[in-house]
């Protein structure tokens, strides 16, 4: 059996062969083994004195840097190959805070499967995905990484992005093993600066934080990523209580746990090592396994093992927990891919499926008097807008080589196939960035010779993602001053927005007849885009994001905790601004249709239940029917929110306990049911030790199809 094999394996290394399984290195995009500059990885091969390989991908590539491990060192040892496939690898999909707005985790599951399928007959046994940090932060470049601000939606995702990954068993060689990350509380850093601090209560790190996490163990994720912060004073590398307590120990977690990048190594600038050897000490006691990129534990392993600082019994459980996903992952019997069958590029299948994705993805934000969708008969348009003919709409972390190869389909070419009769003008008016404003003049000509206006704006992909936090979220450059122009030639226009975060849009909202928010939609953009714009689509995305009014509004989400001073209008001495509606631009779960749909009166399955029976797995159930009622086949995601009214921790307002997103042909009706358990009524209290409470009293349950849902039911839990 595997354990018995890895066993066997473990008694026969020696100390250098078991730290060199806990090292990863890393590779450089474009480079093949025997090129000079990557000596050093295959040095470390051929000594058995390596575990593992970053940013490495190609079936030739890979199979040359695992054949030197295979056949030249001592014990034959394969490597593992990682690579961060965020949300695609030749085809990409639309960016994972897009996929959230869907509503829909099969949106995460199919990215996953595709993009596992393309990357592992590639060579790569491990994606650096799915990233699950709960923020509510839209300065933070992650944003765009992540589900959004809810921790329940983002736990949807994350498991449904592992089975897609992983499969049944990640032996198929179409399947990928999983990473959790970042563990922990990454997205809680302090002013969205990222790699910033982060205070946090455990209550708030076990009820916000850690469920995405709990959900990515449960669904079998083979490793978890520590993340770049500090957790109350101490790094999320050095974590003993989150690393080792939580995951390892509460949870059972019997992967392997990585670094982030140098995050050993940076402990030192924490300011809580003393140099690499104690930062080495510090990690692995700690509980991270394997060391990305720098090389302390490598280093100094031996020397802290012979003065007892850290103990062999520990460096054992990490080598074993990597060996076994090897096992797992079948490269002990076959480290090779087959070369003929490596997939370079993006299929007429996978084109299909991303194309669906991002069109499921896109929010319909505003859309006065029907404007969209566009009639394909219309007889002339006009593209404007820095993105309108632009490719790089893939979005953050998309594979470099995918970039160049692949670039997405551009919102021009698409209106133009979209509407083959119509006269399709296209005018750039200002760039992405910058303040240059001489453009608007020819963007505002086109505007005016055509029947309607399509403006593609937003963010460039590089400004979102890792180490892109911005302190201003509004349209950067001169686009709002296009936008601006746009609305002075009195002609209808729609607004593509093509961001990677929440954007401030309330400076030229007002004025914009139609909002779509199309996120960065990935390699089938365009044809997505146009999709939604006339109508082939009905959108049904919502925000799993609130939008707020202004920088100075944040954090500004819909979870927030109860105050004592609850906003009330007419009342100054209340928790909000004087300056500003208490209220986001766009709540999280806000979104638009092209039909209309009515919700019925929801109903309980029972209006009280005793808390043994729910502890028991005892269910009740909210149903709510709901009927389109306009003139379109159309979706809308019935979303159901809870609030424990009194608590021995101050609870959220609301907390999302269940949605479904339904699809109706214009009169149709369903009806939706939603189970609530005790997981959905109960919550973590500040205890170390980890206590989940499930407590007595009134519960407002709240059903529509936003964050504001007024439809009120009450349990009570006896
Ligand atoms: O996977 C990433 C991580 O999310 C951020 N730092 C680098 C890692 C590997 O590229």
């Amino acid at each position: 059996d595997a354990d018995g094999k890895v066993r066997a394996l473990l008694a026969r290394m020696t100390l250098e062969e078991k730290l060199g399984q806990l090292q990863q290195l890393p590779w450089s995009w474009d480079l093949n083994p025997g090129s000079g500059s990557t000596r050093d990885v295959e040095d470390a091969a051929r000594a058995g004195r390596l575990g593992s390989v970053l940013s490495v991908f190609g079936a030739k590539t890979t199979n040359e840097l695992q054949r030197i491990a295979v056949e030249e060192s001592r014990l034959g040892i394969p490597l593992l190959f990682g690579l961060d496939v965020i949300h695609g690898f030749w085809t990409n999909f639309p960016i994972p805070l897009a996929q959230a707005s869907s509503f829909d985790p099969r949106v995460a599951r199919t990215d996953a499967e595709t993009s596992a399928r393309e990357a592992r007959s590639n060579g790569v046994h491990w994606a650096f995905a799915p990233m699950m940090d709960v923020t509510r932060e839209p300065r933070w470049g992650r944003v765009a990484e992540g589900s959004g601000e809810d921790p329940y939606l983002t736990s949807r995702f994350a498991a449904a992005k592992i089975e897609g990954y992983q499969g049944s068993g990640y032996a198929d060689k179409r399947t990928l093993a999983a990473c959790a990350k970042h563990f922990v509380a990454y997205g809680g850093a302090e002013g969205g600066r990222d790699y910033n601090t982060v205070d946090v209560s455990e209550s708030r790190l076990r009820n916000l934080h850690l469920p995405p996490f709990k959900a990515a163990v449960e669904a079998g994720a083979a490793t978890v990523m520590a993340s770049f912060n500090t957790i109350s004073g101490v790094p999320a590398h050095a974590n003993a209580h989150t690393l080792t307590g939580i995951l390892k120990k509460e949870w059972g977690f019997d992967g392997f746990v990585v670094s982030d990048y140098a995050g050993v190594r940076e402990l030192i600038a924490h300011g809580f090592a003393e140099d690499g050897a104690d930062a080495a000490r510090l990690a692995l006691n700690a509980g991270v396994d394997m060391e990305m990129t720098s090389t302390e534990l490598r280093t100094h392993g031996r020397k802290l093992l012979r003065a007892g600082r850290i103990d062999r019994r520990r460096v054992d459980d990490a080598v074993r927990r990597v060996l076994r996903l090897k096992h797992a992952l079948g490269l002990f019997d076959d480290p090779y891919v087959d070369e003929d069958k490596a997939i370079d590029g993006p299929t007429a299948r996978s084109r299909a499926a991303a194309r669906t994705a991002a069109a499921r993805s896109m929010v319909l934000l505003k859309n006065d008097d029907g404007l969209l969708p566009l009639k394909r008969s219309v007889g002339s348009i006009a593209v404007v807008g820095p993105f309108g003919d632009s490719g790089d709409l893939l979005g953050t972390w998309a594979v470099p080589q995918s970039a160049r190869r692949y670039p997405s389909v551009t919102v021009l070419d698409a209106v133009r196939e979209a509407a083959p009769g119509a006269k399709v003008t296209y005018a750039r008016g200002v760039g992405p960035r910058g303040r240059d404003v001489t453009g608007i003049g020819a963007a505002v000509a086109a505007a005016k010779a055509a029947d309607v206006t399509v403006a593609v704006v937003g963010e460039p992909p590089a400004m979102s993602g890792e180490a892109a936090s911005r302190s201003d979220i509004s349209l950067p450059g001169a686009q709002e001053e296009l936008i601006t122009a746009l609305a002075a030639t009195g002609k209808p226009f729609v607004v593509v927005l093509v961001n990677g975060r929440p954007l401030t849009i309330g400076g030229w909202l007002g004025s914009a007849p139609a909002v779509l928010e199309a996120w960065h939609p990935g390699t089938e953009a365009g044809h997505a885009v146009a999709d939604v714009l006339f109508g082939t689509v009905n959108p049904g995305g919502k925000l799993p994001v609130s939008f707020p009014r202004t920088v100075g509004q944040i954090p500004v989400h819909y979870n927030h905790e109860s105050t004592g001073r609850p906003y009330t209008a007419g009342n100054a001495y209340t928790s909000t601004y004087l300056d500003l509606p208490p209220t986001p631009q766009f709540p999280f779960g806000f979104g638009l249709s092209y039909t209309t749909f009515e919700l019925g009166a929801p109903k309980l399955s029972r209006g009280s239940v005793a808390a043994r029976a729910l502890g028991r797995g005892d269910t009740v159930e909210v149903s709510v029917p709901v009927r389109n009622t306009g003139p379109r086949e159309g979706d809308e995601v019935v979303q159901l929110y809870v609030r424990d009214v009194a608590a021995s921790i101050t609870q959220p307002v609301r907390r999302l306990r269940g949605f479904r997103r339904v699809t109706l042909r214009p009169g149709d009706a369903t009806t939706v049911r939603l189970p609530l358990g005790k997981d959905d009524l109960g919550f973590w209290s500040n205890e170390t030790t980890g206590e989940f409470r499930l407590e007595k009293g009134t519960f407002e349950l709240y059903v529509g199809t936003d964050s504001t849902a007024k439809a009120e039911l009450t349990l009570t839990v006896t």
